[in-house]
């Protein structure tokens, strides 16, 4: 099965406590059980992760090129500023696999600081604004593209 690895950055351990007027409130474990099952009707083997460390996102982008997973990827507040992780997930995509960012919230309709991606150029593509369901359907986009990409071998 296709391995999906779906990583989450700073903060976003909290979710259900964190500001749920904006995330919502559901927990971050409720985000990994709903991993499990979307990955399950999808037929891809989701793995979520998620760390307030930017050494460890970027470690596990390196994973991701290494082990030729495809990944769905919340960069949190290293969106906004990370030249390491975009580095890190220009790496993925230029392996010529998909690399889906998605946000919780619509950053476009918040703060000025959060109107800036520096993962989006590098990004396959970004989903953003629809809680839980950002996840959801980038996953689907990353079921499709396996999809395609195995009837074109
Ligand atoms: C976020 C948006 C970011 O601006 C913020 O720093 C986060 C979460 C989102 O999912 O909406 O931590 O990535």
């Amino acid at each position: 099965m296709t391995r999906v690895l779906v990583l989450n950055g700073p903060n976003l351990g909290r979710l259900g406590s964190r500001e749920p007027d904006v995330y919502g409130s559901a927990s971050y474990a409720d985000l990994v059980e709903a991993g499990a099952r979307w990955g399950a009707v999808l037929g891809l083997e989701v793995e979520v992760r998620q760390t307030d460390d930017e050494a460890e996102l970027v470690s596990w982008l390196h994973e991701a090129v290494d082990a030729r997973s495809d990944v769905v990827l919340n960069p949190a507040a290293f969106t906004h500023y990370s030249y390491a992780l975009r580095d890190a997930a220009a790496q993925v995509t230029s392996a010529g696999l998909t690399l889906v960012e998605v946000h919780l919230s619509n950053p476009y309709a918040r703060e000025a600081f959060r109107h800036t991606s520096v993962i989006g150029a590098v990004a396959t593509g970004t989903i953003a604004g629809f809680g839980f369901s950002s996840y959801e359907l980038a996953l689907r986009v990353v079921a499709s593209r396996v999809a395609v990409s195995r009837e074109s071998d």
